[in-house]
């Protein structure tokens, strides 16, 4: 239909007759001449359209935004003082001679132009015409590249790309499965898979060697701004590999990745921080480094000080007192600034927000500004000042309470001052997140749960795994790019009897793991060799690569904050015929109530 693409056409086909299709941008009168900006995937180029062309100019006339055109027409220097030089087309237009309108379109319910800020659940219900803005369109050329460039890397380096069922059984990583009922097996369901995670692992055990899978995966919890209930990961596994040999080639791949895709060089080595590291200077096991703060555990000197708020901790293991220093926020920050922040990290939990401005370090406790000041002796705060670094002008925040509100609470503020006082330091800062502990104590059930998944090798033996299960260490690794974990994973256990130490630990007793399990725990046993491997979100990648701040900008038919699709309406209610063909009575029937995608 066309011999070219409007965003294509430059000055090397001035004075050829070309044909382009594609939609209505903007169509502007001109007293006896009308302009169309006529667009496609690559992009827009001006038509000019004479009134001598007289049945050619009617139908110009006629002709509405988003109206689907093939026009016909030469090509042209645009007259002098008029050409724009943000068009890729920009020094040329083209003159029409001939406009077939291929299609009308009714008056589409937001404009096109990408600046144009739009509800988003309007743009979820119209998603394909959202999608047609400049803006969304480079996120959707981005990941293709993406997964292009990750696939080449793949096959290049013997991965086979090989897919695995998304009608299975419960994969647990830690969120609610969606179950599908089948038809054909009464009183049974398939989940959707939370990950193909022993499904890699079988194909490990079955010789395949290096797999990879870009793949969808399906977790029912609750969704954030970098989380979807079905997202996309690329996933891996290898065999006879260990994770120092993953983590250098899949930095490999990242860093060809960001080269290709957006020019950046990364590191060439990405450092590598141990979690008890991580938690201990940023309150979380995915640091933004790019943020130049650090918590400081003053604990040590605050055991015996006359304010309980902060020895009651300190005096506590599961507790932790902890310093920030941000440096001149004396000035940066006003006392009002203070009492928001205090409001903020109350979300987290925090009771109070304690802070010390630091006027003159050398007038000793005198030059320092706080109500707190009073409860601990000048030594106490002395000891402080040298372990924050504290220099004049400074502003000294503290966090004191369990360790887990503490980390939550200034860690979050530690992100919060980073963005708000553009503290961020360098674009791209890669970590690789290591040694994590295999279990964390749950409270509440009183047991252990996987701070990984279950399949997580440890790094120590069987007998030391049961002797100290809640300071053993795991062979995991996560990849943190900028505060968000764009990829974790780990070397698996490849023998039965760790398999079954780790599900004893965790509670699974033998019944309740030969039921879920009993397929690992044989596959295990005939020649499992050693294996390992990660995953990758790649939403959350080209996420940061495109500078979204949603991962719904970056896929194509996202669902919203309530696990909906505005556009077909889904999840939708089904006919009596199929619920009953499946065995299932609803307790609440269908009917009675709104479907759940309109809110
Ligand atoms: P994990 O659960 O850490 O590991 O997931 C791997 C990566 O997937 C991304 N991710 C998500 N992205 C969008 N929405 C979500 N709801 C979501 N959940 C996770 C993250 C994360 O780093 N089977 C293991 C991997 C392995 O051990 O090989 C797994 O799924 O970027
Ligand atoms: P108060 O004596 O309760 O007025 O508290 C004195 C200062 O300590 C105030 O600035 C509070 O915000 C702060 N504070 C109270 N509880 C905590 C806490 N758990 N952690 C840090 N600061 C706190």
């Amino acid at each position: 239909m066309r011999t070219h693409k409007c965003g294509e056409l430059n000055k090397q086909q001035l004075g050829a007759t070309v044909d382009i299709c594609g939609w209505v941008h903007r169509r502007r009168d001109h007293g006896g001449v009308i302009f169309i900006d006529l667009r496609d995937r690559a992009g827009l180029v001006q038509v000019v359209v004479d009134p001598d062309v007289a049945d050619t100019f009617t139908i110009a006339e006629h002709v509405r935004s988003e109206y689907v055109l093939k026009i016909s027409g030469i090509v042209r220097d645009r007259p002098a003082g008029t050409t724009n030089p943000n068009m890729n087309s920009g020094e040329i237009e083209l003159l029409a001679k001939h406009i077939e309108v291929l299609n009308e379109s009714e008056t589409p319910p937001f404009p096109i132009e990408s600046d144009i800020e739009v509800n988003e659940e309007l743009r979820l219900r119209y998603r394909y015409i959202d999608l047609r803005r400049t803006a969304m369109q480079e996120k959707m050329k981005v990941r293709r590249d993406v997964t292009r460039i990750l696939r080449n890397f793949l096959d290049d380096n013997e991965f086979f790309e090989i897919e695995t069922p998304y009608l299975t059984k419960a994969t647990p990583e830690g969120a609610r499965d969606y179950i599908v009922p089948s038809r054909t097996h009464e009183n049974s369901f398939f989940a959707l898979p939370q990950s193909p995670q022993l499904y890699k692992q079988m194909l490990m055990i079955a010789g395949m060697d290096r797999y990879y899978q870009v793949v969808r995966c399906f977790r029912d919890e609750d969704l954030r701004a970098d989380r979807q209930p079905e997202f996309t990961q690329l996933d891996i596994e290898t065999s006879f590999m260990n994770e120092d040999e993953i983590m250098v080639i899949m930095e490999e791949m990242i860093r060809q990745l960001f080269a290709k895709v957006i020019n950046v060089e990364l590191d060439a080595k990405f450092p590598r921080m141990s979690y008890q590291e991580a938690i201990s200077r940023y309150g979380i096991d995915r640091p933004d480094l790019r943020i130049p703060l650090e918590l400081v555990d003053i604990a040590d000197d605050m055991k015996d000080v006359d304010f309980k708020v902060f020895s009651a901790p300190a005096n506590d293991p599961k507790g932790r007192v902890a310093a920030m220093r941000v440096p001149n926020g004396g000035e940066l920050l006003s006392r009002k600034d203070i009492d928001d922040l205090t409001k903020f990290v109350s979300i987290y939990g925090a009771r109070g927000l304690a802070y010390i401005k630091v006027n003159d370090l050398a007038a000793g406790i005198d030059g320092l500004q706080s109500p707190i000041v009073k409860f601990a002796s000048a030594d106490v705060w002395a000891s402080v000042m040298a372990k924050t670094g504290a220099q004049d002008g400074d502003l000294i925040f503290f966090g004191a309470d369990k360790a887990s509100i503490v980390n939550e609470a200034m860690g979050a503020l530690r992100v919060k001052l980073g963005h708000d006082l553009k503290l961020l330091q360098g674009e791209w800062k890669p970590v690789w997140v290591v040694d994590f502990p295999m279990f964390d104590w749950d409270e509440k059930s009183g047991r252990f749960n996987a701070i990984h998944h279950p399949f997580t090798a440890p790094s120590c033996s069987v007998e030391d795994l049961v002797a100290n299960p809640g300071t053993a260490l795991s062979r995991a690794y996560d990849l943190v790019l900028n505060g968000t974990e764009v990829g974790g994973g780990s070397i698996r256990i490849n023998r039965t009897a760790m398999q079954q130490t780790v599900f004893e630990i965790l509670g699974i007793g033998e019944e309740e793991a030969r039921e879920k399990f009993g397929f690992l725990l044989d596959a295990l046993k005939y020649g499992a060799p050693p294996h390992g491997g990660l995953a990758f979100g790649l939403d959350r990648l080209v996420m940061l690569m495109t500078g979204s701040t949603s991962i719904r900008d970056v896929i194509a038919f996202p669902k919203t904050q309530s696990a909906a699709c505005p556009l077909v309406s889904a999840p939708a209610v089904v006919t009596d015929e199929q619920l009953k063909e499946l065995g299932i009575r609803l307790i609440k029937p269908a009917g009675k109530e709104k479907t759940p995608q309109t809110k």
